[in-house]
């Protein structure tokens, strides 16, 4: 199956607000509630332990991600040696808000609009992207990654999704399962209501970016092409890059991931 750039709705900027964070709120109640991210948690341990960082910086965070799952599974965060920092080019401060309150004092947020593609200098950590990457032309895609590598950061790359026929088919699920969802998620607005169940765009918008996002997911293979050479044109040292398929289960998909990680000086590939 060939990558795809297309278009998601949810990239559109006269998408209705209440569409737009119905999506994100959807995604990211699904991926909490399923543990859609757990399968990458023994790797993104090793990482953090590698990097011997302070700090994750997650980019293009929407609503909060996964972090509500994934923070209080993570031994450093449990010992008090880590936190979780949100980030993102638009701001979903009230989400942000929720997620401050939910964290337990693991989580802080960066108010400010943070584009992936040229962090400010000063703002450190492991950096993290969930389920975003993908939304990335190639040439964008490969600047998030040079920007890591120039400032000498850790960087994971997780996908939800796989350019593989079984995510299709499951896309084809994720109206119902917004009707399903939409009452257990929290807050409850009329405009959600409204959007979900008398014009159901947020159900079917759901549905639409969830093939487009599958089409348009990068291979472990392309990931690595996007990431080679980096660290020599930057002469910044030297890189260990990674990538690959964590199964969900005994499923033949499961999570697309790239793990760029700077080695300590004198270490070999
Ligand atoms: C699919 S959503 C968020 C996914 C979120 N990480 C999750 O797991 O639910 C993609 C996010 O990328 C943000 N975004 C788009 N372009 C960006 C950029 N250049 N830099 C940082 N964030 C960006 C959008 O505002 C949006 O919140």
């Amino acid at each position: 199956m060939k990558r795809r750039q297309l278009f998601e709705l949810e990239d559109q900027p006269w998408l209705p607000g209440a569409i737009r964070n119905g999506i994100t709120d959807f995604l990211q109640f699904a991926a909490t509630r399923a543990g859609l991210y757990r399968a990458i948690l023994p790797r993104l341990e090793r990482c953090i332990e590698t990097a011997g960082v302070a700090r994750i910086l997650d980019l293009c965070a929407g609503a909060g991600g996964p972090w509500s799952d994934l923070a209080p599974r993570l031994a450093p965060v449990r010992e008090g040696r880590l936190r979780i920092c949100l980030s993102d080019r638009y701001p979903n401060r009230a989400a942000w808000a929720r997620a401050l309150a939910a964290g337990g004092g693991r989580i802080e947020l960066h108010p400010d609009p943070v584009d992936a593609m040229a962090v400010p200098e000063g703002l450190d950590g492991l950096r993290t992207l969930f389920s975003a990457f993908h939304h990335f032309a190639p040439a964008e895609a490969r600047a998030i990654l040079a920007d890591a590598v120039r400032a000498g950061q850790g960087i994971l790359i997780v996908e939800s999704t796989q350019r593989h026929p079984l995510v299709l088919l499951y896309m084809c699920l994720t109206p119902l399962l917004v009707l399903l969802a939409t009452p257990l998620m929290r807050p409850l607005s009329l405009a959600r209501l409204f959007w979900t169940y008398v014009v159901p765009a947020i159900p079917l918008a759901v549905c639409f970016d969830g093939w487009v996002s599958t089409l348009r997911t990068y291979s472990p293979e392309e990931l690595l092409a996007l990431a080679e050479g980096l660290d020599e044109d930057l002469g910044e040292g030297r890189y260990r890059w990674e990538a690959g398929i964590a199964p969900f289960g005994p499923l033949p998909v499961g999570l697309t991931y790239l793990i760029g990680c700077p080695e300590p000086m004198g270490a070999g590939h």
